[in-house]
């Protein structure tokens, strides 16, 4: 009787998965949705191919989208509000929409399917978001892990960003990897700087941009970059700065200071960065150089673990040891905080600086998850 119900349960799923397998090529190869339209903020409309997601019809138009995630459904940057033809909520969407969002027809663009005509609102300001073709005119190694690229912008040939943002950087199919993907990067160079981008990357074992980055790219090569994106900038305020970042979360850090640097404020400002040896340790001259530049600023970068080698006499511990004994010290009621790095570090910290009573509406972070 068991094997009987054993065997009738193993030939439901092997139907269903059959079935499922054969949905799935019938969509990819059959089903021909023919020319859609969008209808954008009740003004504009646009035509495109349907069987795309909105995002890829959207960008296939010059509109674009944050999409941190390069369409994989796992950043939810790319939330746009549909108000008619997206079919039924998709599983994949569920997680990351609040029923507020929900209710007011939020949807996750790179999970909607254009397969008839739609209505959409965006934020004008995306508007302004564009493609650019540049020249990498620097590839240097910061780190054994991390290197800093400088892109020189061709086409156009000049970008307006604040301080803190971020662009996406289109790969190039290379070896195994068939495709190209997009990933979000956070421009380093100062926002005077409208001619270049400098980018710096860490290598994640296995990832697919980075290794293409580390391995593949060299200079003078051409590659895509799209954006300016996201909001992560500097806000006003009279109380102290506290910013903490690790690994290339440095990278926007530097864009923030070069910019509070010209705008010469008189706000105090300290950086926590977090590292394991000194050998993960970068840009401590450019460092040394804002700190004799701008008043009242201190870098403070801490190792986890110094080597015996390393010789090293600054601050140990995790970062987040350092940054509780300093806002031990301070006035944290009006103290603004600025983080950057791996999802774990920032949410530890954020915990710290909570406890230690900083607003949590003053505490403004871009995790690179
Ligand atoms: C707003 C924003 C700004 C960012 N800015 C920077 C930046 O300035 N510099 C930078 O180096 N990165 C930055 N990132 C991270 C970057 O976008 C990519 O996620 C990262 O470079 C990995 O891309 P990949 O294609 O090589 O790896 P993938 O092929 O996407 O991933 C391979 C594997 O690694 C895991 N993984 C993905 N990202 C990371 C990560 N960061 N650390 C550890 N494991 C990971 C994945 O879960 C997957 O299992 C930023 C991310 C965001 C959202
Ligand atoms: S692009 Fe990342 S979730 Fe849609």
């Amino acid at each position: 009787m068991t094997v009987l119900i054993l065997k009738t349960i193993f030939l439901i799923t092997a139907i269903n998965g059959v079935l499922a397998v054969l949905l799935v090529i019938a969509e990819r190869y059959l089903a021909n949705y023919g020319e859609c339209k969008i209808q954008i903020n009740d003004q504009k409309e646009i035509q495109v191919n349907g069987g795309t997601s909105l995002l890829s019809a959207l960008s296939s138009q010059k509109i674009f989208l944050p999409s941190a995630c390069g369409g994989r459904g796992t950043c939810a940057y790319c939330k746009c509000k549909v108000q008619n033809g997206a079919g039924p909520l998709l599983p994949t969407e569920v997680p990351f929409l609040t029923q507020t969002e929900i209710e007011s027809q939020i949807r996750l663009s790179c999970q909607v399917k254009v397969k008839q005509d739609l209505q959409i609102s965006i934020p004008e300001a995306l508007f302004a978001i564009q493609k650019f073709d540049s020249e990498i005119e620097l590839i240097q190694d910061l780190t054994y892990d991390i290197k800093l690229i400088r892109l020189k912008l061709l086409e156009p040939d000049h970008i307006q960003f604040k301080a803190g943002q971020y662009v996406q950087l289109v790969s190039q199919p290379y070896g195994k990897v068939k495709g190209s993907v997009q990933r979000a990067y956070s421009i380093a160079s100062p926002t005077y700087e409208t001619g270049i981008v400098d980018l710096m990357i860490r290598l994640v074992p296995e990832g697919i941009c980075t290794t293409w980055v580390h391995e593949v790219l060299k200079e003078k090569d051409h590659v895509q970059i799209i954006g300016p994106m996201g909001d992560f900038k500097m806000h006003e305020g009279e109380g102290e700065i506290i910013m903490v970042a690790g690994g290339s979360g440095m990278a926007p850090m530097v864009s923030l200071l070069s910019d509070i640097l010209c705008k010469s404020g008189q706000r105090k400002i300290t950086y926590f960065f977090g590292a394991v040896t000194k050998r993960d340790l970068f840009f401590l001259d450019e460092m040394a150089e804002f700190e004799r530049k701008i008043p009242n600023f201190t870098f403070v970068p801490a190792l986890s673990d110094p080597q015996p080698d390393d010789g090293w006499k600054g601050t140990t511990g995790l970062i987040t040891v350092p940054l509780a004994n300093y806002l031990s010290s301070i006035q944290t009621d009006k103290a603004q905080g600025y983080l950057c790095g791996s999802p774990g570090m920032i949410h530890a910290c954020i915990s710290v600086m909570k406890e230690k009573g900083m607003p949590g509406d003053q505490i403004f972070f871009d995790p690179f998850g």
